[in-house]
């Protein structure tokens, strides 16, 4: 088994012009929010708010003849659903591998890269990666023509749930922008492919104020941190969650990723130390908006659900409108 290259060596690759989108998507790979600018990222938003606002009769099957294959080798639920979906709604073929490292060849030793060239040679438009190591979707794109969609890169980056977060926001806090907003991320900031993407998306955005809270053992990269901070972010990092939830506009919990300890007992002592509770929420602002990628397992109790300033489930709605805004563009339906 060969090494995943170093995030720093990952992130080098896509600065190059070659990787870069402006705003054209057409036949592009998705692999980074390395690769986007504020000009592209206004333009996926754009996108997603006109194909969930059409009117019935205005919406038509535009990705027709278009086929996506969506191949995981990793758990999900919403990922996958929702790629699915979205290219349902629009009218794609749309053909889904749940467990690949089980049910594709890779369980006999095939490799990535001999994979998306099949996969390629089957008639495919675009493939849709999940995989468990962070250099994977680079990988497939250097393998195939075919445009890759990253829909999770081992614990380096999950793009398009950055763009489905970026959007919750502007929604739920009814701003125009991200810019003077305070931004806490909580729970597993180490392991966390969710807040790697969204931390740089929101600074892309103009964000400016971020709260970084965690145990020691989970605290945000420090190369991240330190390209944040270059970018003139102010970082604020605790272990403090009472205090730190007076101070966000956005709260971003995450579940401690228990698939990436190296022992149980290593997780059994992280997982529990910072839970969101009702008594959490009475020192939040009445205005914050609390999120979460999901799946939720300890860190959020469920008597927050009925809180409205809890928006896990409508972010979760959000990754239709996403996801079906980048399969339009980068199969080039909409420019
Ligand atoms: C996240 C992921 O897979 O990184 N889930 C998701 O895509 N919504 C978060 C997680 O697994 O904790």
């Amino acid at each position: 088994m060969s090494v995943p290259l170093p995030p720093d060596q990952i992130f080098a690759v896509l600065r190059a012009p070659s990787w870069q989108i402006d705003t054209r998507f057409a036949g592009k790979d998705l692999i980074s929010i390395e690769q986007l600018r504020a000009s592209s990222v206004r333009r996926i938003l754009a996108v997603a708010d006109h194909l969930e606002n059409l009117p019935p009769a205005y919406q038509k099957p535009i990705l027709t003849d278009i086929n996506i294959a969506v191949l995981f080798y990793q758990p999900s639920t919403r990922t996958y659903f929702s790629f699915m979906r979205a290219g349902q709604l629009l009218g794609a073929n749309v053909i889904g591998i749940h467990g690949m490292d089980n049910f594709s060849s890779a369980y006999k030793g095939e490799t990535l890269i001999d994979t998306v060239r099949t996969i390629e040679a089957l008639a495919t438009d675009i493939i849709v990666l999940r995989h468990f190591d962070d250099d994977s979707a680079l990988i497939a794109a250097n393998a195939t023509s075919v445009p890759i969609i990253n829909a999770g890169s081992g614990k380096l980056e999950h793009p398009t749930q950055a763009l489905l977060d970026l959007r919750t926001i502007l929604v739920e806090t009814g701003q125009p922008s991200v810019e003077g907003l305070t931004v806490l991320f909580v729970g597993d900031l180490k392991n966390g492919r969710t807040v790697h993407s969204l931390s740089k998306l929101l600074a892309l955005m103009g964000c400016r104020r971020f709260i970084f809270d965690s145990p020691p053992q989970l605290k945000m990269p420090r190369n991240l941190v330190d390209q944040l901070a270059l970018q003139d972010v102010v970082i604020e990092e605790t272990n403090n969650l009472p205090l730190a939830v007076q101070y966000a506009d956005v709260i971003y919990d995450t579940r401690v990723q228990k698939e990436w300890f190296r022992s149980d007992a290593d997780y059994q002592q992280a997982k529990d130390s910072q839970q969101i509770t009702p008594a959490i929420m009475s020192e939040a602002k009445s205005t914050a908006v609390l999120m979460h990628p999901l799946p939720r397992v300890d860190e959020i109790s469920p008597d927050v659900d009925a809180d409205p300033r809890a928006a896990y489930f409508r972010q979760v709605n959000h990754g239709l409108a996403i996801r079906k805004a980048l399969l339009a563009l980068i199969s080039g339906r909409m420019s």
